[in-house]
């Protein structure tokens, strides 16, 4: 089968396509033909180092298709159902892709495998980032950064539906634009406006009780000036590189602050949560609340134009390879 490999780690340079064997299931295991396969930003961090893999490696942690195969004691899954998974093992870039059973979902009737693989990982990471990390109350207004990306164009329309005010931050004025059709109520252009000044003026100098950061690096300082006393910072990702270190003292200087650190993967840590989050999900789709928004479709083979196209801010919404 085709499958994106890598042998080290560094730029998209790195990511090459190669023929490998299939894999087989073993006992818990399904075999899936991946129909359509999620981009996400993780993948780059796998690919750069940042998160550490162990060498030679596939990459990709999403994807959906037709299950082929399944290993002995399966019975959540027969052949020929449809499944989607967004938690690993990494090598969801190929055609074909071994994950356990527990792992997996059935996708809905009506949800294709291009919108499954679209939407489990960021979605349900939006579920757990509005309902469990930090659960978002109605008339609250939050912060939401890269408001128009993959995670951030679902926290945009999740926290509407759940009746929040909703501030979002962008790169570029048509993303801004982007932002507002999703319902977006405020958007922050974080590359020329002082993102804390523009969230006290929003807020009427109160800020923020919750911010959602995955921008990293780059909005740390921004983020921690845009709470409101005993604020949630609720820093989830590194798209411009990790958060700084930072002392506990200075949560209590700037309100009595709380800071959190989540991964997905504690949140859908057993079968059970993981159902329970693609469930909500599904859940706010059906209703048409989330609209999962295929910005840019890629052949397989072009996963380092993906991965540059991702790293370089050149997409919106959500990204797919296709085998
Ligand atoms: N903790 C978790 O469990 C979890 C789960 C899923 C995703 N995440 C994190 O959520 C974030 C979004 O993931 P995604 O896959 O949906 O990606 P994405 O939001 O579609 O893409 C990342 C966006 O970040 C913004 N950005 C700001 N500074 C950047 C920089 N220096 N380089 C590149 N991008 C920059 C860009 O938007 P602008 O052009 O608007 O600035 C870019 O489009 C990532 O940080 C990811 O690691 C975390």
């Amino acid at each position: 089968m085709r499958a994106i490999r890598i042998t080290r780690t560094g730029g998209p340079d790195v990511l090459e396509l190669a023929e490998i064997e299939r894999p087989a299931p073993g006992p818990g295991e399904i075999l899936v033909r991946n129909q359509a396969i999620g981009l996400n930003f993780i993948d780059t961090y796998h690919r750069t180092g940042l998160y550490p893999v162990k060498l030679p490696t596939g990459l990709g942690m999403e994807g959906a298709g037709e299950v082929v195969e399944v290993g002995e004691g399966v019975d959540r899954f027969a052949v020929g159902d449809q499944a989607a998974y967004a938690s690993g093992p990494i090598g969801a870039y190929a055609e074909f892709h071994v994950v356990k059973a527990g792992r997996a979902v059935k996708p809905p009737a009506g949800v294709g495998a291009g919108v499954a693989a679209a939407c489990l990982l960021k979605g349900m990471t939006a579920e757990f980032l509005l309902r469990r990390c930090f659960p978002v109350q109605a008339g609250q207004t939050i912060l939401v950064h890269a408001a128009a990306g993959g995670v951030g164009s679902i926290l945009v329309q999740w926290a509407k539906a759940l009746g929040a005010t909703v501030i979002g931050t962008v790169g570029s004025a048509e993303k801004a634009a982007r932002v507002r059709e999703l319902g977006g109520d405020h958007v922050i252009l974080y590359r020329d406006q002082d993102v804390a000044a523009e969230v006290r003026r929003i807020t009427g100098g109160a800020g923020v009780p919750v911010a959602y950061d995955s921008v990293g690096a780059a909005t740390f300082e921004a983020t921690l000036g845009s709470l409101a006393r005993r604020g949630m910072f609720v820093s989830y990702g590194n798209a411009s590189g990790p958060a700084p270190a930072i002392l506990p003292g200075r949560l209590s200087q700037l309100g009595s602050l709380f800071l959190t650190r989540p991964t997905l993967f504690d949140y859908v840590a057993t079968t059970e949560e993981l159902d329970a989050s693609a469930a909500a999900l599904f859940g706010v789709i059906a209703k048409g609340q989330v609209r999962i928004d295929i910005g840019q479709t890629f052949p397989l083979a072009e996963a380092k134009a993906a991965h540059e196209a991702l790293e370089g801010r050149q997409t919106v919404g959500a990204s797919l390879l296709i085998p």
